[in-house]
């Protein structure tokens, strides 16, 4: 046995291989480009290293990509045949791996929960069931994993900074922003690296519209943050959601083509961004070009990929906002197809498409149908039963627009000015909002408070 830099026992053939594990678990905690790279390392030090085929296997099945997802079944043999001497705690993350690969996975974070009331400084189990729950919308899950191990942790153990960094996140998407920020904050102190951590200031501030703090956030640990991975390009997203609510939607546009969609990405967090910002700019009228079309190219190699149900409402929207709306039919078949040949399984995201994606998707292909009526129809019961899609809430949020701007389309001016009530009372900093709720207001013929409205919004722009 050999122990990692916070003294867990490993099974491996020497104490460089571990050294490999731990390096290529940083670079992981770190959103970094070289993780997979240092995989291979641990794979030429000790192929026959259970935790390194383990740590391949999740690196196959984390970002959703069918090639990859592929893959894991033959590294998931790999490990079961080379865990029979291994620890107690390396056959919880070969059975995870399985509970992953068979698609269950709640089963797979309920194991993984199970390393951590023994391991709580098993940092890979601690991650990966954060970002699963995160994954699942399972908040409290997320939440209460986190503050489980948080006792055992302090600045002493290598590694605390990324915890704490997770703490803070969970605590954000529970709309805990008071504890949250400083954590977060602390975090990227400790390691400016740290993008998850920044990621979490990142939601708070959006969170709590502070739109000038936000984008300065991002402003001052770019430098650092696009030396991460792909991840960085999110975190150029979030900089200009806070750009869209103060309708600089030039700014938007310029940041889309020059910081988070540069070029056709297959990457997932990348397809996401991507798509969900159009939609928002599309919704506020601007126009927004050819540019549907290339995330729409990359969306149609995707109409049969049931991989995570939230992925795949950002490939409908393209496909459907491109014109393509066959293939998004298409897709949203595949959709019922797999929910309805998954059920009562225990493939976890099943569920989810019977409950959230299928419904949101018809609202989607509704929208591009300008179909309005339909989309509210779907939505006013849908928007509370998002949260299994998981994503975060200033994600989700681009499907509540969605109703909002059918309602308004619509002409359902008393169902506009009350969710518009309901809007700018959660985001009171958003000029677009107060605009719509003006708007909605005088459909209403409450000519006095639409003037306080549009007086708001322009107080907003001015500031
Ligand atoms: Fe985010």
């Amino acid at each position: 046995m050999y122990c990692d830099k916070r003294g867990l026992a490993f099974t491996a053939s020497s104490q460089e291989a571990v050294d490999a594990f731990d390096s290529s678990v940083d670079e992981f905690l770190a959103s970094g480009r070289d993780a997979a790279l240092l995989l291979k390392r641990i794979a030429e030090v000790d192929p026959e290293m259970v935790m390194g085929q383990v740590l391949r296997g999740y690196f196959y099945r984390l970002p959703a990509l069918p090639h990859l997802a592929a893959q894991s079944g033959d590294v998931l043999a790999k490990a079961e045949s080379l865990s029979v001497g291994a620890s107690d705690r390396e056959k919880k993350h070969v059975q995870a791996l399985a509970a992953w690969c068979e698609g269950d996975i709640r089963r797979m974070n309920t194991i993984w929960e199970s390393i951590l009331v023994d391991h709580p400084h098993d940092i890979l189990a601690l991650r990966i069931a954060h970002t699963m729950h995160f994954f699942l919308g399972d908040l409290a899950q997320m939440r209460d994993s986190m503050a489980r191990v948080m006792p055992r942790w302090d600045e002493s153990i290598p590694g605390y900074g990324y915890v704490l960094g997770c703490r803070a996140f969970s605590l954000e998407e529970n709309h805990d922003f008071a504890q949250a920020e400083p954590m977060g904050k602390r975090a990227v102190e400790i390691n400016e690296n740290d993008i998850w951590a920044g990621h979490c200031v990142a939601h708070v501030l959006e969170g709590m519209g502070r739109r000038q703090e936000g984008i300065e956030w991002v402003d001052a640990h770019e430098e650092a943050w696009k030396k991460r991975g792909t991840f960085a390009h999110h975190m150029w997203w979030h900089r200009a959601l806070h750009y869209l609510e103060l309708e600089r939607f030039d700014d938007v546009l310029n940041a889309y083509d020059r910081q988070f969609w540069t070029k056709p990405s297959e990457d997932n967090t990348d397809i996401c961004n991507a798509s969900a910002m159009l939609m928002r700019l599309d919704m506020l009228g601007t126009d927004v070009g050819d540019r549907w079309d290339s995330i729409a190219e990359v969306s149609a190699g995707r109409i049969d990929t049931r991989l995570r149900p939230f992925n795949d409402l950002h490939y409908i929207m393209a496909l459907t906002m491109a014109g393509r709306r066959d293939e998004a039919s298409t897709m949203l078949d595949s959709m019922r197809a797999f929910a309805d040949g998954h059920p009562e399984s225990s493939v976890t995201i099943a569920a989810t498409y019977r409950d959230a994606a299928i419904p949101v998707a018809e609202a989607i292909l509704a929208h591009g149908a300008k179909d309005y009526a339909r989309v509210v129809e779907i939505m006013m019961p849908t928007r509370y039963k998002m949260l299994p899609l998981g994503g975060s809430w200033a994600q989700r949020d681009v499907w509540e627009r969605m109703l909002i701007n059918a309602v308004l389309k619509d002409g359902q001016h008393s169902l506009a000015r009350v969710l518009l009530a309901e809007r700018t009372a959660m985001a009171p900093t958003s000029a677009p909002s107060w605009s719509m709720y003006a708007e909605a207001l005088d459909d209403c013929g409450e000519t006095a408070e639409a003037k306080a409205a549009r007086g708001k919004a322009a107080e907003l722009l001015a500031a």
